[in-house]
């Protein structure tokens, strides 16, 4: 190595045996940069394989990045006390000794990015008591064991997302009492490292990349009471969020994007009020519900960017009188409505392009606020076809094409429908206008109709009364409203009883039964519904006493030693007297069998 230095250095024969002489005079190394000072030195892109030797004593930042450097000889630096900032990133380090940093007592960054490692020993940052930022990311580590940044009690910064991280041990993170950012890649952990984690009382940012977890469990984060960013991207499999997962955080910004969750976890979040931002990007969520989120106070910042965003309930954000950016690029929502904010006029920033919008009158509050809205890259657009930029048009253009058309509603049938009892009645009502209204049946008592139950609305406009019965006559109405208004319809049903709810008088109707006088004060008697009647009367009567019978005689089969004759005694008159004569003589005479069914 000396011949080496020898070779590119101009001081070769004065160094050969004074090697501390050419270090203060700050040699520059072959291929590297060095400024006016030689306390920074850069060899990026220098084709070095080892670290070069002699650096200057005063050095206080060594690039080596871009460079094949393989291995680290043990205690490489130790001269190097002023070293501040090292950077051997994008080099082919498979291993890093135990004391591999030994003597750099000065160093507040060290970056290992983009090397071969896989394990990092126990020991291998002794003596950086001062490291603030230590970056190992995108390498192959597969795990943490206990005790390896043992020695990093100034570390504020550890970079560690893209590895392969499979295990971390419980106490992998002890010693880190100063963490203020943790970024990891956990690819094929399935549970949260909660106990690990544990020990970071002071960090205030996680970011968790790629845990091969579907649910996020109870209490995965308690210990991280000075947590205020939470990042949780690409676990390929999250779709639940335990209502109590992120208890014991409050944070100001959180973030779950590119998983599997379908539907806003609202009860995991409620406790948050001090949250700014709330991002859940490229999540299958179709449906944000109204007025579930209205405990995020504070709430500035609501993004869902490259989701399946069908729609955005009314008074959704309502209560949030913060929200200035709500960005929904990339959904499928054919609207966004103005009232699904608490106020517009905090809005500052609206990402809705990308969405197969509707071209009707519930845009036109954005063409009203265009000049104070901020639509980011790009311009929400609104119609199937010819995508054209409605923010092109002046106000009073698109009043007239941003119209909407108040509903009609269309009956089926009559106003009058009638159904025996017991039967089912179907009506069907559909409506015409624009945007497409939305089709609701009320009873006669106003009240709307569910899509289960006897009585029940189907989504399709139609409306069924199962097993119809008398009380359920009346004015039904089918009702179609859209953000023009609405429109109703009555439909009045009639209930045709099976029996006449008056008392019955058997004998005055069987009297009128011959006559058959269209002058009769009672209604024509029905002859078949009383024979009917009777004839059910007396069967039911008949079948229960005929039942009764079978089962005596099944109870009475059924207790086993049964006897089919009954013996009964008698004692004859003269029997008296003679009390003390033989019973067995007596007993023969008196008595008789009976056979028993
Ligand atoms: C370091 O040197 C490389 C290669 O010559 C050069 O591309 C890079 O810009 C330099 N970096 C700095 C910070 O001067
Ligand atoms: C080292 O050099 C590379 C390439 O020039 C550069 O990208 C990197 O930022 C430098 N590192 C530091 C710590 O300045
Ligand atoms: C992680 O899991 C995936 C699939 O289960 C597997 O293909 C991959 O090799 C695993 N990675 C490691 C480092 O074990
Ligand atoms: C929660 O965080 C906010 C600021 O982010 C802070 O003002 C508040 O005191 C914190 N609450 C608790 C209970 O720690
Ligand atoms: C919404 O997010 C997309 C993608 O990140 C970005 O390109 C766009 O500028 C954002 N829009 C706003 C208004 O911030
Ligand atoms: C509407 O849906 C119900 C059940 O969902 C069905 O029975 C009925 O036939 C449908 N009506 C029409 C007109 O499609």
């Amino acid at each position: 190595m000396f011949v080496e230095f020898c070779m590119w250095g101009a001081f070769c024969v004065l160094t050969a045996g004074l090697a501390v002489t050419s270090q203060v005079l700050g040699s520059c190394p072959h291929h590297c940069h060095c400024g006016t000072t030689v306390s920074v030195i850069n060899c990026s892109y220098a084709r070095l394989a080892v670290v070069p030797e002699r650096l200057p004593l005063d050095l206080t930042g060594l690039n080596l990045s871009h460079n094949a450097i393989r291995t680290l000889a043990p205690e490489q630096f130790r001269a190097l006390t002023r070293l501040e900032d090292l950077d051997l990133s994008d080099n082919h380090l498979a291993y890093v000794d135990a004391d591999a940093f030994l003597g750099l007592r000065s160093l507040l960054d060290l970056r290992l990015a983009r090397n071969r490692l896989k394990v990092l020993p126990v020991g291998a940052f002794a003596g950086l008591s001062r490291l603030r930022l230590l970056d190992v990311s995108r390498n192959e580590i597969l795990g943490f064991l206990d005790f390896t940044f043992r020695d990093l009690a100034g570390l504020r910064v550890l970079e560690a997302l893209h590895n392969d991280v499979v295990f971390i041990s419980r106490q992998a993170f002890a010693g880190l009492s100063d963490l203020r950012q943790l970024h990891l890649d956990a690819c094929n952990l399935t549970l949260v490292p909660t106990e690990a984690f544990a020990r970071l009382g002071r960090l205030t940012v996680l970011h968790l990349h790629r845990l091969d977890s579907s649910v996020l469990p109870n209490y995965a984060f308690l210990g991280l009471a000075r947590l205020k960013e939470l990042i949780i991207t690409d676990w390929p499999r999250l779709e639940t969020l335990s209502t109590n997962s992120l208890v014991g955080l409050n944070l100001t910004s959180l973030a779950i994007r590119n998983c599997k969750i379908s539907v806003v976890p609202y009860a995991a979040l409620h406790h948050l009020v001090y949250l700014v931002n709330l991002d859940l990007s490229c999540n299958p969520i179709s449906y944000i519900q109204g007025n579930q989120l209205r405990d995020l106070l504070r709430l500035e910042e609501f993004r869902l960017v490259g989701g399946r965003l069908r729609r955005i309930e009314t008074a959704t954000f309502q209560g949030l009188a913060r929200l200035s950016l709500l960005n929904v690029s990339g959904n499928l929502l054919s609207t966004l409505e103005e009232g699904v904010f608490h106020s517009v006029d905090t809005l500052r920033h609206l990402g809705l392009d990308g969405n197969p919008l509707a071209c009707d009158c519930r845009l036109l509050w954005l063409t009203q606020r265009r000049s104070s809205l901020d639509f980011g890259g790009g311009l929400p657009t609104c119609g199937a076809l010819g995508q054209w930029d409605f923010l092109d048009y002046t106000a009073v253009e698109m009043a007239e094409l941003l119209t909407c058309q108040p509903p009609r509603v269309q009956l089926h049938q009559p106003g009058l429908v009638s159904v025996d009892q017991g039967h089912t009645a179907v009506m069907h009502c559909n409506a015409e206008g624009q945007p497409e209204p939305s089709v609701t049946w009320l009873d006669p008592k106003r009240k709307a109709l569910m899509g289960t139950g006897r009585i029940r609305a189907a989504a399709n406009g139609s409306m069924e009364v199962r097993y119809a019965q008398p009380q359920d006559a009346g004015i039904y109405r089918c009702v179609a409203s859209n953000a023009a208004g609405y429109d109703t319809q009555p439909v009045e049903l009639h209930v045709r009883a099976l029996t006449k709810k008056k008392p019955f008088h058997f004998k005055s109707r069987l009297a009128a039964l011959p006559s058959s006088s269209p002058d009769m004060q009672e209604p024509p008697f029905d002859v078949k519904t009383l024979l009917i009647a009777a004839s059910i009367g007396f069967l039911s009567f008949f079948s229960s006493v005929g039942l009764c019978f079978v089962a005596i005689f099944f109870w009475s089969k059924g207790r086993g030693q049964i006897k089919h004759t009954a013996n009964i005694a008698y004692v004859p008159h003269s029997a008296a007297t003679s009390r003390n004569g033989g019973t067995g003589n007596y007993m023969e005479t008196s008595r008789f069998t009976m056979k028993l069914m």
